[in-house]
């Protein structure tokens, strides 16, 4: 079986689009969590994943969503929630909240954050340390900082923890004797300094890491349209 392995589409369309345009064939779909927040295309994201049937985990934006009347109403990231929010349908309102928020799929964990909670940022050699710990399996995959690849554990008589970064792409082949923490980056907002759009593929011990080019001035067009603010273009530029 052969995954297709997504984070943090965070809404941008032409990212996605992206992403199935360059992308070898695969069987299924594994999505990490943050499919709405920041831009505006949240209900044509939920279409496409709810039409391939993805196996999903609540993101912190996502559950900010289905729970917005509970959150303060301020901050750009609550507003942009409450314009998605307003153009879904009922349909997208029950599949998004049908996401637990970590899933099993063949002994491998899938959860936005870390093993140890869905909202915490696996961004460090510790806070990894702390998530294989909370964890028996494997191999697992999230997202949560938008950055691309894997904390890799070897336990035994000399054991570590190591970070291995794919924001260009590349392959790892779990070794035996090694388990990962996984993140296949963000399609929809990367944030390690590499601009475009990020996705992994996922079969048996392999894991290829992508990054596509597209053109950021179909999100600048949307971001116009919907009058979202312009940091949101920005971003995507530098890849931050
Ligand atoms: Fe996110």
């Amino acid at each position: 079986m052969r995954y297709l392995v997504l984070s943090d589409i965070h809404g941008n369309w032409p990212a996605l689009e992206a992403v199935l345009q360059a992308t070898p064939p695969f069987d299924r779909v594994l999505f990490l969590g943050d499919a709405v927040g920041y831009y505006p295309d949240g209900d044509r994201v939920l279409d496409w994943l709810m039409e391939v049937g993805a196996e999903g985990v609540l993101g912190n934006h996502d559950a900010w969503l289905l729970a917005l009347e509970a959150l303060p109403k301020e901050g750009a990231v609550l507003e942009i929630l409450a314009w998605q929010r307003a153009r879904l349908s009922r349909a997208h309102l029950e599949y998004l909240a049908s996401w637990p928020w970590r899933r099993e799929v063949e002994g491998t964990l899938l959860v936005h954050g870390s093993p140890c909670d869905p909202m915490e940022y696996l961004d460090d050699l510790e806070p990894a340390r702390q998530g294989f710990a909370c964890t028996e399996a494997r191999l697992a995959f999230h997202g949560h900082t938008h950055l691309a690849g894997a904390f890799l554990e070897l336990s035994g008589p000399r054991p570590w923890v190591r970070y291995q970064r794919f924001a260009e792409g590349g392959e790892l082949i779990l070794p035996p004797a090694v388990r990962a923490l996984v993140n296949p980056g963000s399609v929809g907002q990367p944030r390690d300094g590499v601009p475009g759009a990020a996705f992994a593929l996922w079969e048996e011990e392999r894991i290829a890491f992508f990054r596509v080019g597209y053109d950021l001035e179909k999100v600048a067009r949307r971001l116009r349209e919907e009058g979202f603010p312009e940091w949101l273009y920005t971003r995507l530029t530098l890849g931050e």
